[in-house]
């Protein structure tokens, strides 16, 4: 098995990872059923998504680990550590949130079921679906990502410390996306990885968003205001045209298919720069 690192690693990506330990400790105050500009759906549907994180991100950091003694290229293990301790501290800080959505009797319990099921599964692969399924979640985290940095209407007026994490985690997810992407081109070269890579997008695409819609729904149960017909409206919108949660995402896994993808082909490194200025 060949080690050897793709031709066109990090061209556009960052020299070192650096990862930032901050911490969120207001989102317990925050009103945690419809903080996104008072629409309850829109905000269960990022409440899931946080709740994905800490099992999901441990995942992540698993299926690169096992692949650690086959990555021989110095930049690439530096990489691989900064990912690491990144994911690590979004685990971290997506506990104290999802703590807070239970201190608010939001009805945390089944999504963590269906997400643990998902991964439980996932593990059962062999090692490159493993690492195939992160690298392809990671393409969807980085395209959220940069839609969270470039489009204001995906966090609307968002308390300052909502706004805060997820784009903080946004500038972080942008900096490493292509690590795990490099440690599966490193070590699943040619036509079978490439093969197996778009078979496992294909899968991780038509299981990813039902599951993100599926946990919105379970989560609206337990929300103090149900939602109007206003919010209905507002949230089909979101996901579907402005700013295009769903659609944006289904359509920009689409170069993912190429032989010659690579995550920093969407040159956005911009992102970090402006948040390291500010
Ligand atoms: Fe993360
Ligand atoms: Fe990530």
């Amino acid at each position: 098995m060949s080690s050897q690192i793709p031709e066109r690693t990090n061209i556009h990506g960052p020299a070192e990872i650096k990862p930032r330990d901050v911490h969120f400790d207001k989102l317990k105050d925050l009103n945690m059923h419809n903080w996104h500009g008072g629409n309850p759906i829109i905000s269960q549907l990022y409440n899931g998504l946080s709740l994905l994180f800490p099992e999901g991100e441990d995942f992540f950091v698993h299926s690169v680990r096992i692949h650690a003694k086959q990555i021989t290229d110095p930049a690439l293990k530096t990489h691989v550590k900064g990912f690491m301790t990144q994911e690590a501290i979004h685990s971290r800080e997506h506990i104290v949130y999802n703590e807070a959505l239970d201190e608010q009797k939001i009805p945390t319990k089944r999504v963590l079921e269906m997400n643990h099921k998902g991964i439980e599964w996932t593990k059962k692969g062999s090692k490159q679906s493993q690492l195939a399924s992160t690298a392809a979640a990671e393409h969807f985290t980085a395209t959220l990502a940069d839609m969270l940095l470039t489009d204001d209407r995906m966090m609307g007026d968002a308390p300052e410390e909502m706004k805060r994490i997820w784009r903080w985690h946004a500038v972080e997810e942008t900096e490493h996306k292509a690590v795990a992407y490099d440690v599966y081109q490193a070590c699943y070269p040619g036509v079978q990885g490439y093969l197996v890579r778009c078979l496992i997008m294909l899968l991780t695409l038509v299981t990813f968003v039902p599951g993100i819609l599926l946990g919105t729904f379970a989560l609206l149960r337990g929300v103090n205001e149900k939602p109007t017909g206003k919010h209905w409206r507002q949230a089909l919108k979101f996901l579907f045209w402005g700013p295009g949660f769903i659609t944006k995402m289904v359509w920009r896994s689409l170069p993912y298919f190429k032989p010659s993808f690579h995550p920093w082909d969407e040159q956005n490194f911009h992102h970090i720069t402006e948040w390291n200025e500010a």
